[in-house]
């Protein structure tokens, strides 16, 4: 018998999957078996839930709530402030010039109360920046529109906002390339800074959208040390594990290749034996999908490419990845 992920890991921490209106029915009974908590791929993006002013479109992550309601799943919230996915409106004053700092924060303010009190006590936890530092170079901010506008603080007024919005939800701060020692280290700087100012937040979230060649384990032990050193809960919350690199076009690959395949089962086993050798840190696991038939890594044929990160098959049946992941001991 093929045992549920989520009560295979009962002890350790939340299993959760991100969905879609497409696959919250393509996918429903997987979802139901495995995962006890989901997240948002896109609907409660800044775009999707406010586009314009006064308008708020809130269907999609009703329906996505009522689901998870229903079966007993718990919510991840992602994500309130972002560079990307973010409707222009809120930078612009009614003539189109750019709008000052104050009118940003409280505008700022206004989505994150509205979107947060229609949830409050139902999302346990929010993605409420995402994305804030950058690649590469001295720099920790990433070039935004909210750095630009409102400058650092940015982020310490987004966390207060969102902690006044519902105190009992736990706040983070998502990022990727996240176990990258360089970036990492800039991830570490600002949220010590938030941190040592008080700000509330309450965990860094690990995208860890990983490869079959990286990052190495040690770099993911050491991003996960040196965030929890903060006294910061971890969180995975949107893994999955490429087959290939950046630019990587193999057009040629219709089916996984079995000797990838075993590659990436393996790298599952240890990324989960890593997992749960810091569960006291660690409170939720999130893949960036639920199944390989659909993934946004696979956007065959626009990147050229298909892709087939996650741990359960196009058939939804598990791959060698799922075994590894769920016998231990
Ligand atoms: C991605 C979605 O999966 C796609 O459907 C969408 O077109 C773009 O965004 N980091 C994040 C996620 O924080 O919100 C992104 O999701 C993937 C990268």
């Amino acid at each position: 018998a093929i045992p549920s992920l989520h009560e295979v890991y009962k002890d350790y921490f939340l299993i959760g999957a991100a969905v879609n209106p497409t696959t919250l029915n393509t996918q429903q009974q997987l979802i139901k078996k495995h995962f006890n908590s989901i997240t948002a791929e896109n609907e409660m993006k800044f775009e999707r839930l406010h586009p314009k002013e006064n308008e708020y479109t809130f269907e999609k992550a009703d329906e996505m709530m009522a689901f998870a309601k229903e079966n007993g799943i718990q919510v991840r919230g992602h994500t309130l402030v972002w560079h990307n996915q973010t409707s222009d409106w809120i930078f612009k004053n009614e003539d189109g010039s750019t709008v000052n700092r104050e009118r940003l924060l409280e505008r700022m303010k206004s989505h994150i109360n509205t979107v947060m009190e229609r949830y409050k006590g139902q999302i346990y936890s929010w993605d409420v920046v995402n994305e804030a530092v950058s690649d590469s170079g001295s720099n920790i901010f990433r070039d935004s529109k909210w750095l630009e506008i409102i400058g650092e603080d940015f982020l310490d007024k987004a966390f207060e906002y969102a902690h006044e919005a519902d105190p009992n939800a736990t706040l983070f701060y998502n990022d990727y390339n996240e176990s990258n020692p360089e970036k990492r280290d800039k991830i570490y700087t600002l949220t010590k800074g938030l941190v040592e100012r008080g700000v509330p937040i309450h965990g860094v979230g690990l995208q860890a959208h990983w490869k079959l060649q990286s990052p190495t384990y040690d770099n993911i032990r050491q991003a996960i040390e040196k965030y929890a050193s903060l006294g910061l809960q971890i969180q995975v919350t949107e893994m999955d594990v490429s087959f290939f690199e950046e630019g990587d076009k193999r057009t040629d690959l219709l089916t996984p290749p079995d000797d990838l395949l075993a590659v990436q089962a393996e790298r599952y086993q240890m990324f989960f034996e890593i997992f749960r050798e810091y569960k006291e840190h660690i409170t939720s696991v999130t893949y960036w999908g639920g199944a390989d038939d659909y993934t946004w890594l696979s956007n065959f044929p626009v990147r050229g490419r298909k892709n087939w990160p996650l741990v359960f098959d196009e058939n939804h049946n598990p791959k060698k990845s799922f075994w590894n992941i769920v016998e231990f001991n």
